[in-house]
């Protein structure tokens, strides 16, 4: 038996990933963080609450790190624990530098020090390429993070590559595209227009305020993209993968979709606010995953439509079983709605800077 350690098991991807593993008979540790509200929705909604490890872990902290690795002792770790959300790491960017930047080396650092023959999984992200690249993108596509989240992802990316190479650990990078499913977090745009066109359709909600309607993405279906993260570790060699569909969709015709799928007509609902923007955005992400084809043996099966209905099916359930007296634990009902939410976009933007250079000669 293998056993596995998942950082931030207590998200989307890794609680799909302790499925995975568990039904591959791995033994699961997963790290969590110490909340005043406990957080283990997603893993008692797929049934494996019980059936994982949990340690208490925080990416600040390399002392809780290290612990985390001397109890589970893995064959594997996946390294998926991050401040995950682009849009907060423009409030927060030290955050993202110390959690999602530096928790990398932290991670790594462990490794070396414990056993270097861990193999390590580094949640690395299409965010990567930012603006200015051709679409498609491939392993060969220049990076030009947009954001304080793509930049400290960038470290991330070079820290897995130089502890590769200068240390011999069987490191990789899954540089994954957008991956959604209905244990995604309910900020990001999949599940929040999904969670709202199924209140909408049900009299719960009346509009659904969005920002940037024209940004396109390659989304696909999370559990999919787990597999891919244990493929690339069962590898002969350690190595880098692009993993999405190679589709890319507006954020608009997702809403469409979704608003389709309760027999609603989205114009009506949706409307566009200022604050859900953010100072840079990504415009265009769609994955040329012919590398992870061939190596891996990986494909794509949900796509876009589909992975539209899947979600929105999943939160009308959700609602009506609420509806109906059950105490059913969910993000949803937890979430500040948005007439409630201050963000940096209502804070007035500098448009030129302060400090004028000096003019030459003075
Ligand atoms: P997610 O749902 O936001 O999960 C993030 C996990 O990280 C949660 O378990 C969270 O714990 C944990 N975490 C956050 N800050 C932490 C800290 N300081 N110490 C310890 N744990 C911490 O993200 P996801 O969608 O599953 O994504 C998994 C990883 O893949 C992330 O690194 C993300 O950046 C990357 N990625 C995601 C996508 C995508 O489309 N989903 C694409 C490319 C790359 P709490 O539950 O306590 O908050
Ligand atoms: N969250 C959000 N909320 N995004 C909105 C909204 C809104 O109200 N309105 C428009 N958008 C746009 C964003 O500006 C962005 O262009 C797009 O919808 C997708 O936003 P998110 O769903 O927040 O995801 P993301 O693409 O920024 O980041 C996700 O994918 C990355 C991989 O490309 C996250 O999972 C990252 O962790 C991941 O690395």
């Amino acid at each position: 038996m293998k056993n596995a350690l998942i950082t931030g098991i207590t998200g989307q991807d890794g609680a799909y990933l302790a499925q995975l593993l568990l039904q591959k008979d791995y033994k699961v540790y997963g790290t969590y963080r110490r909340l005043s509200t406990p957080n283990f929705w997603r893993l008692q909604s797929l049934g494996i609450f019980d059936k994982v490890a949990l340690i208490p872990a925080d990416l600040v902290d390399s002392s809780s790190i290290m612990t985390a690795i001397n109890i589970s002792q893995p064959h594997e770790v996946y390294h998926l624990a991050a401040q995950s959300f682009v849009g907060a790491s423009f409030d927060q960017p030290v955050g993202a530098g110390e959690i999602t930047a530096l928790g990398v080396t932290r991670v790594l650092e462990s490794i070396k020090e414990i056993n270097q023959d861990i193999r390590f999984y580094q949640a690395s992200t299409s965010e990567l390429y930012g603006n200015g690249n051709r679409a498609p993108q491939n392993e060969r596509t220049p990076f030009r993070p947009s954001s304080p989240y793509a930049a400290a992802k960038l470290y991330g990316y070079w820290l897995t590559t130089i502890y590769r190479e200068a240390y011999g650990i069987f490191a990789c990078n899954g540089i994954l595209f957008n991956h959604e499913s209905p244990l995604r977090g309910i900020e990001f745009v999949t599940r929040k227009i999904s969670n709202a066109a199924a209140k909408i359709s049900l009299g719960l909600k009346e509009r659904l305020p969005l920002g940037n309607l024209e940004a396109l993405r390659d989304w696909g279906y999370a559990p999919e993209y787990v597999e891919s993260m244990w493929l690339m570790l069962q590898q002969d060699k350690p190595d880098d993968y692009v993993i999405g569909t190679g589709e890319t969709h507006s954020v608009k015709e997702f809403a469409q979709k979704a608003f389709e799928a309760v027999g609603l007509d989205w114009q009506k609902y949706v409307e566009v606010d200022q604050r859900f923007f953010r100072p840079v955005d990504v415009d265009r992400l769609q994955a040329d995953c012919s590398k992870a084809k061939q190596s891996l043996g990986w494909q794509p099966r949900v796509k876009f439509d589909k992975l539209v209905e899947i979600m929105v099916q999943e939160d009308l359930n959700r609602w009506r079983r609420c509806q109906k007296g059950e105490a059913f634990p969910w993000d949803a009902p937890n979430y500040p709605s948005e007439a409630s939410m201050l963000t940096r976009s209502l804070r007035p933007r500098r448009e030129a800077p302060l400090v004028q250079p000096c003019p030459q000669g003075s």
